[in-house]
């Protein structure tokens, strides 16, 4: 019985797709592997790995082909399913349909060892759903801020779902492992004191030339480039994998989601939560974190916004002799913008 891996992120472009596909590489040296390919982007798993798939998922679910008809067996001994275009419409199935996906993904369970489902980056309800019916849920950061604080904001809504366990960190591009620590620590601080989620470290891979150029020549890089640094981070997280992600339980995890859980998701309490994050009198642990925190939450007033920035700043100021950000208005109300800007 497989064990199914989400692997997701809050923003785009960290490296999702290229993890899900070395990946799966790595560990079918030694087990059979399929790449679920959930993104509906543009930049998927056909061009990585230079397959053109003529059916997907979505004539599995009208009934127009089997699960068998439509895997498609990839360079490195892994086979890709080609989801995207079903993924749409998974969330609005008949009885009838969603008879056939599960059939096609409890199918897809007993055939495989593993089960990698590449998602979109994001909050939207597919990805939500993927990421809620896979075991282990991996989420790829970069140590880009933004980064960070959209893998939070993900992190909360799914907490609001129900979703809290098996939830794994990969810190990609970074220069070497002491980076990765520091940046899942940071991240782990955050998580663990205002959303009391337990997150576990799972690896990093290092920013490497040869991934690039691999991309490039449409071929996973640990084909085209087995002896680079970033190949031996993925053989290493392979090995991780192994041994920490196994379907102990050896019961159907992912089709019984999708039978059982796959009506629109509620949520257990409201997604707004506390939008404001009190800066406690005398706190000066790390208020960038609180800062965060404000930042990907999904509202916040502008009079709740400057009283943070104003305690920040007696935080600074205590602490450097400054306040960094002085007190000009214009300056704050520039902020302000971006920031709601980027929600
Ligand atoms: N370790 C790395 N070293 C160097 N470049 C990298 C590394 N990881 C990712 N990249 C770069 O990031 C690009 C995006 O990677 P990828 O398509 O796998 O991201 P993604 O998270 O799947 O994106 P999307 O959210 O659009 O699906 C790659 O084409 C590559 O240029
Ligand atoms: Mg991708």
């Amino acid at each position: 019985m497989a064990a199914v891996i989400a692997i997701t992120s809050g923003k785009g472009g960290v490296g999702k797709t290229n993890i899900a596909a070395n990946l799966g590489v790595a560990l079918a040296r030694h087990a059979k592997v399929c790449v679920f390919d959930a993104d509906t982007g543009l930049a998927n798993i056909n061009l990585l790995l230079k397959i053109e798939p003529e059916f997907t998922l979505k004539h599995v679910i009208q009934g127009e082909k089997t699960i068998q008809d439509i895997l498609i067996q990839a360079p490195g001994d892994i086979w890709v399913v080609p989801a995207a275009s079903g993924v749409q419409s998974c969330v609005d199935l008949s009885e009838q349909q969603r008879k056939k996906l599960t059939e096609a993904l409890a199918e897809l369970e007993r055939q495989f060892d593993y089960i990698l489902v590449d998602t979109a980056a994001g909050c939207h309800q597919d990805v939500l759903y993927f990421v809620a019916s896979s075991q282990y849920r991996v989420f790829v950061m970069t140590p880009e801020p933004t980064s960070l604080t959209d893998t939070f904001s993900l992190l909360k809504i799914l907490r609001n779902y129900g979703v809290k366990r098996n939830l794994f960190v990969l810190v990609n591009r970074v220069e070497n492992y002491r980076k990765s620590q520091k940046v899942f620590f940071y991240f782990q601080k955050a998580v663990d004191k205002y959303l009391h989620l337990k997150v576990n470290f799972l690896g990093y891979l290092v920013e490497d030339s040869a991934l690039k150029s691999a991309v490039k020549n449409q071929k996973p890089v640990i084909l085209a480039r087995p002896d680079s640094s970033v190949s031996c981070c993925l053989y290493a997280l392979a090995d991780i994998i192994k041994k920490q992600f196994k379907n102990e339980r050896r019961r159907p995890y992912f089709s019984h989601f999708w039978k059982k859980y796959a009506v629109p998701l509620k949520a257990e309490k409201s997604r707004h939560l506390n939008s404001a994050i009190p800066l406690e009198q005398n706190d000066e642990q790390e208020p960038i974190v609180k800062m965060m925190l404000m930042v990907s939450d999904e509202t916040f007033s502008k009079q709740q916004f400057q009283d943070l920035m104003a305690q920040l700043g007696d935080v600074y100021r205590k602490r450097f002799g400054t306040g960094y950000f002085g007190d000009s208005e214009a300056l704050l109300e520039k902020i302000y913008q971006l920031l709601n800007q980027k929600i």
